[in-house]
């Protein structure tokens, strides 16, 4: 048997560096083990040479990344005897919450902003039988409200704040190094929460501790000796870049924002979660934050897509768009490796796409004739 066909998920795959009992009954579908693609084209366009490549989240169960840390938060909620779970989400953290309470038979709520999420990630929370709450108010106010209720009900909150959700998005980074054989020289994240950027960089400092050796402050798990480092995997770690949407970016502004406005509807936060902790990473590991404008973030979707084949929502290629302009303007050194995570899936977000799609769509008569020459009359 191939050791794909054995693949079965990430925390079976990550155990002896997880929170997870050895008598816990695991939630997964599966997650994790994503396509880990470099790419081809879009480095030739540019006048930089590059090792460029994505990590295709997309591909996850639900369609994001978030299923890493559902997984993880899940499994631990069973554990602890919760028969409900809440979040506030901006769409990916709702489907995922969705799909693993259904599979764990426990209630999913899910508090999103009214009219502000893509239709993929609505259809998704209502087929998987989450109990959907849209609030006249965005993430921000969903998530505030939120992490007030856990006080006052018993649900066991599944935003990032949830320590195990980062324990499971680590493991992407894990992924990165084990199929790269070496931790790449950058790393490009949308950022939003700032929780993914954060988990990436605690996986990176694990796989680069010795045993028990704690690299990082921004990880808020272990409180000094990290229980997870056991030996060096890699003996560097990457430079760590966010990139926010020019309307929702609150670490270029140095304050929180109360209005974000975006299309990348899923990064349309002004009030960061993992604030601290991603300041910390941005220390640490040398990097730094930028924003991109709608145009651009589209522009990077859109060219991905035509050139790559890779067919990523608008906030994940915010991740590129950064990374192309800091290629170009020399802030990311020529020769060196890139990843991009693209974190969540093209089709979450079809109206997104339609709307900006140029490509031709043609309307002919149903004959040999007519398909014929619509065929002769585009050939490259
Ligand atoms: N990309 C996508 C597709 C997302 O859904 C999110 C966050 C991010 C990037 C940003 O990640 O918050 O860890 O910095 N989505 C959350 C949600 C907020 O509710 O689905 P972050």
């Amino acid at each position: 048997m191939s050791p794909l066909a054995r693949y079965t998920g990430l925390i079976e795959r990550y155990r002896d560096r997880l929170p997870i009992d050895d008598d816990a009954e695991i939630i997964t579908l599966r997650e994790g083990n994503t396509p880990f693609i470099r790419l081809r084209n879009i480095p030739r366009r540019l006048a930089k040479e590059v090792q460029l490549y994505v990590k295709y989240e997309g591909l996850n169960p639900t369609g994001s990344f978030k299923d890493r840390g559902m997984t993880v938060a899940v499994t631990k909620a069973v554990a602890e005897g919760s028969r409900a779970i809440v979040c506030a989400s901006t769409g990916n953290t709702s489907a995922s919450a969705a799909a693993y309470a259904a599979r764990a038979g426990l209630t999913a709520f899910v508090v999103i902003p009214d009219g502000k999420i893509a239709q993929g990630k609505l259809a998704q929370a209502l087929m998987e039988g989450a109990v959907v709450i849209q609030i006249k108010g965005n993430f921000d106010d969903g998530l505030r409200i939120v992490k007030a209720l856990v006080k006052e009900a018993p649900v066991t909150i599944v935003n990032s704040i949830n320590p195990y959700r980062l324990q499971g998005q680590k493991t992407a980074a894990f992924e990165i190094v084990d199929d790269l054989g070496r931790a790449p020289d950058y790393h490009c994240l949308p950022v939003g929460n700032a929780g993914n950027i954060t988990a990436h960089w605690i996986g990176y400092c694990e796989y680069a501790g010795a045993h028990g050796e704690c690299l990082t402050s921004a990880c808020l798990f272990c409180g000094g000796k990290c229980p997870y480092a056991r030996n060096a995997v890699s003996d560097k770690r990457p430079v760590m870049v966010g990139y926010q949407a020019t309307g929702a970016a609150p670490f270029m502004r140095g304050h929180m924002v109360d209005q974000p406005e975006t299309v990348a509807t899923a990064i349309r936060i002004g009030h960061p979660q993992s604030w601290e902790q991603a300041w910390k990473v941005q220390e640490e590991s040398g990097g730094w934050f930028d924003e991109c404008t709608d145009d651009e973030i589209l522009a990077a979707q859109k060219l991905l897509a035509e050139k790559e084949g890779i067919f990523c929502e608008p906030a994940s290629a915010t991740s590129l768009a950064g990374a192309m302009r800091d290629i170009e303007g020399g802030k990311i050194a020529e020769n060196s490796t890139i990843v991009c995570t693209l974190t969540g899936h093209g089709l979450k977000d079809p109206d997104a796409a339609i709307r900006q799609s140029t490509g031709p769509l043609l309307r002919v008569d149903a004959t040999l004739a007519e398909v014929k020459r619509a065929i002769l009359g585009n050939m490259a």
